[in-house]
């Protein structure tokens, strides 16, 4: 008899129902050509590739980070990129996080969020560390696997309205290379099934305890597989073995999934209101996460993956996050901090005291520095075609010098940003590419900061005299 209980799994005292992974990555446009380091197999940068130019040695120390991150060596150890505006700093932090891949947490942060309205400054950073923390967890689960030869669903008439039908159990036929079952699947099952959209000819597995559906894929040249629709999905091979066996299962959640969804659960019970109107977590659910997940990885069952947590515009940060920041960085379950600034020595936020880049000293002894440099005109040429590419922009060679020029003297932020406009000038003149002139009549409209500083500057005088 295959028995349903509800549809959650159950690991040690705490159930979990299907927490999504949370790899946060907001401001990322600018950014959306960066693909990785663009580093050879020996760790060395290529002048141009995965979408990042120059910049070599930030490139290539970029490369050892993420080497020393996968081997679990930063550990309680951060890293600083610091360098004049738009000479890619946030960009290269992009690109680790790509290296890295999905299965390592990397939540960007940029310093002006930590002060919400809603939330402590702490609050907003423990959030950040701990979303930075993922835990991945293994388990042996039996299942059903296989691929779905035939599926059909029983519905019969809805309790309390007659007119509706809603769905009652499901009869499925999945087969293997070398196996074939059919089983009845109860109510809680078949809902899944039909919220999936599982049809004949997909890959899945069943949960056999808790009912829990994973559809994997389509299975590769399975003939009976009829698909109208327009999506494609993943293509995967059939099933070996038999349909019912016991199968590693491995899920990597954040301790922040852990502690919203526990954090939930006990507010249900105590308020009326939800969660969702008190956003601070308490530190009893944390304590409560965090012991639950030590004693995973005693049993051998979880295992810790210290994510990274990237902090950019870092000077914005004040004296009291930057003291929490280093506390965290000394606790046994911390994130690799990653932290990038365009100032010089600066006033320490919330102080008066001046320090380097505006950060604490102490702070700064635990950090790998990474310095980015100005570009060169050739460099600035070739990442704004390639911007221009990514936006679709098509660019006469005039307008692609002009916009070299102008990013050279003024910013290369500056010129990148033109882009955009210098289009929709030539858009207007009826034009797909855009020339020189549509660039001049943009740089007009949209003044750099020079000339915006310039230009207070010049009524000030006015009004003044
Ligand atoms: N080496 C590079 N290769 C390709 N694109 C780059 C490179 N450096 C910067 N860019 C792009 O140029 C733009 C500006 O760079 P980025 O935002 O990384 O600068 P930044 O150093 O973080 O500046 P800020 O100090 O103002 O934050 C972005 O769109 C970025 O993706
Ligand atoms: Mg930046």
């Amino acid at each position: 008899m295959f028995c349903v209980l509800v549809g959650y799994w159950v690991i040690g005292v705490v159930e979990i129902r299907e927490v999504p992974k949370t790899v946060e990555f907001r401001r990322i446009g600018a950014h959306s050509h960066i693909r990785g380091l663009g580093l050879d197999e020996k760790g060395k940068p290529k002048k141009v590739a995965a979408g990042l130019v120059g910049q070599l040695e930030a490139r290539e120390a970029a490369g050892l980070v993420v080497e020393m991150i996968r081997e679990g060596k930063m550990a309680g150890r951060g890293v600083l990129f610091v360098g004049p505006p738009g000479t890619g700093k946030t960009a290269i932090a992009v690109a680790i996080a790509r290296e890295l891949g999905e299965d390592t947490p990397f939540v960007a942060l940029s310093a002006s969020e930590v002060y919400s309205t809603e939330m402590k400054k702490t609050e907003v950073l423990m959030q950040a560390l701990r979303k930075a923390i993922g835990v991945r967890i293994r388990e042996e689960r039996k299942v059903y696997e296989g691929v779905v030869k035939e599926i059909k669903i029983r519905r019969v008439k809805h309790p309390f309205n007659p007119y509706a039908m809603v769905p009652r159990e499901a009869r499925i036929t999945l087969a293997t290379r070398d196996d074939e079952l059919t089983i009845t699947v109860p109510e809680e099952v078949t809902v899944q099934l039909l919220q999936l959209g599982v049809r004949r000819g997909d890959v899945i597995w069943i949960d056999a305890e808790t009912g829990r559906v994973y559809k994997v894929g389509k299975a590769k040249g399975y003939e009976k597989a009829k698909y109208y629709d327009v999506e494609a999905g993943r293509l995967v091979e059939i099933p070996e073995g038999m349909v019912k066996k016991t199968k590693e299962i491995v899920h990597t959640l954040t301790l922040h999934d852990l502690d919203v969804y526990i954090a939930a659960q006990r507010v249900t019970i105590t308020s009326l209101f939800g969660f969702e109107a008190e956003k601070e977590i308490s530190p009893e659910v944390r304590k409560t996460v965090d012991e639950q997940v030590r004693k995973w990885v005693s049993e051998g069952r979880g295992e810790i993956v210290p994510g990274v947590l990237f902090i950019d515009d870092a000077h914005m940060l004040d004296i009291e996050s930057y003291s929490f920041l280093s506390r965290a960085m000394e606790s046994e379950l911390a994130p690799i901090i990653i932290l990038a600034t365009n100032r010089g020595v600066t006033k320490i936020r919330g102080t008066d005291i001046e320090s380097p880049h505006g950060i604490p000293l102490d702070l700064l002894d635990r950090l790998l520095i990474i310095p980015t440099r100005p570009y060169k005109p050739d460099e600035i040429r070739e990442i704004i075609k390639i911007r221009a590419e990514q936006e679709e922009v098509e660019l006469t060679d005039e307008a692609l010098e002009l916009l070299t020029k102008i990013g050279s003297e003024t910013s290369l932020r500056y010129a990148v940003q033109l882009m955009e406009p210098a289009r929709i000038v030539a858009k207007r003149k009826g034009r797909e590419e855009v020339r020189a002139e549509d660039v001049e009549e943009a740089r007009k409209l949209f003044v750099d900061v020079k000339q915006s500083v310039e230009h207070i500057r010049k009524y000030e005088e006015m009004f003044l005299k």
